[in-house]
């Protein structure tokens, strides 16, 4: 029997279980079985599997999270986790294994196809929308539709109280949320890590703003966002290799307060954005990403990553998806320019 391994790794997000489901559905009409792999590479290091089969994915489509768990991948696996990797691996008669993750996922991935020999397809999936090569990685688009929910409501809170709010969404190297959660949600001023804020500048533009009779303002800040002349906003996390947020935003608010003597709070989405059902539009994306998964598996196409590409479901190398993190697209900055300060 042709069996396929699927993992979840990395930071979970909305459509996961979307493509869980459509991998087997699509797997199982192709003959093959379906093995899943608990919690990223540790399931496969572990040898922590279990059969998917219709019942196991039933009722999943929209569901947030990941029925098979994850773990936050780090970038490089060491050389006893690699050999028991592959042992495993060779000794689960599975012909190739599907990466559901993001940047340092299918790194690991893509080594262990390269130095080893496993047979891996990847599936991009990131909140931040970060990775090269495909024009979207699935979960984006309600990561950016919870934000917007979140600014629309603290827009009215804001212009009763004539407040400055501040608010921290996700994205430590890249400002896509920020910028697109930014625009939809009518955000006064948008923070993105690909350009450092020059503090002073934002409160004199604010005080503009209340001179012209707009008491309240809303500034989107991105977690990774530079602020020159103040300590870098990430640090790594005391547990655990990642590397997290140092408050930005409280750091954005304090000193607006302080330098304009406005009202100023801050609100820090954090992983609400990350949680509860997929959109439509995720559902749809992870769905066409994991029968577009199997399909590569069967024609043997292996090290490629199924990708998004003028709204065709193509693939690409998974190590052109690496290579380099995909920073906001010049033309939102436009657009951004358009609607800030007003
Ligand atoms: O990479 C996805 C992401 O949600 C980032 O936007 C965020 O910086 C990070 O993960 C948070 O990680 P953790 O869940 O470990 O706090």
């Amino acid at each position: 029997m042709k069996k396929i391994g699927i993992l979840t790794g990395g930071a979970d997000c909305p459509g996961l279980n979307s493509v869980i489901r459509a991998v087997v559905r699509k797997a199982m009409k192709e003959g093959y079985v379906v093995t899943g792999i608990k919690n990223g590479w540790n399931g496969l290091i572990e040898n922590d599997m279990r059969v998917l089969d219709l019942r196991v994915t039933s009722g999943i489509l929209d569901r947030g999270g990941t029925i098979l768990g994850t773990s936050k991948s780090v970038a490089t696996l060491s050389l006893a986790q690699i050999n028991q990797a592959v042992e495993n691996y060779n000794r689960s008669g599975m012909d190739a294994i599907i990466a559901v993750g993001g940047e340092n996922t299918l790194r690991i991935g893509y080594d262990l196809y390269v130095n080893n020999g496993v047979n891996i397809v990847g599936v991009p999936k990131s909140i931040d929308n970060a990775l090269s090569g495909t024009d979207y990685a699935f979960g984006f688009d309600t990561a950016v539709n919870v934000a917007t929910e979140c600014i629309d409501r603290l827009h009215t809170t804001a212009e009763s109280h004539h407040r400055i709010i501040v608010i921290e969404v996700m994205g430590r190297y890249t400002g896509w949320i920020a910028i697109e959660a930014g625009i939809a949600g009518g955000a006064n001023y948008i923070l993105v890590p690909e350009v450092p804020v020059d503090i002073d500048e934002l409160c004199e533009s604010v005080k503009e703003r209340h001179k012209r009779g707009k008491m309240f303002s809303l500034i989107v800040v991105s977690e990774g966002t530079i602020v020159e002349g103040y300590n870098a906003p990430l640090e790594k996390s005391i547990v655990g290799s990642n590397i997290r947020s140092r408050k930005v935003g409280e750091l954005i608010a304090n000193l607006i307060e302080e330098k304009t003597g406005y009202e100023t709070r801050v609100s820090v989405l954090g992983h609400i954005q990350r949680g509860g059902t997929p959109t439509a539009y995720d559902r749809i994306i992870s769905t066409r990403f994991g029968v577009k998964a199997v399909e590569l598996v069967k024609e043997g196409k292996f090290g490629m990553m199924v990708s998004l590409l003028n709204n065709k479901i193509r693939y690409i190398e998974i190590k052109d998806a690496i290579k380099k993190r995909k920073a906001v697209d010049k033309e939102l900055f436009k657009i951004v320019d358009v609607f800030s300060d007003q």
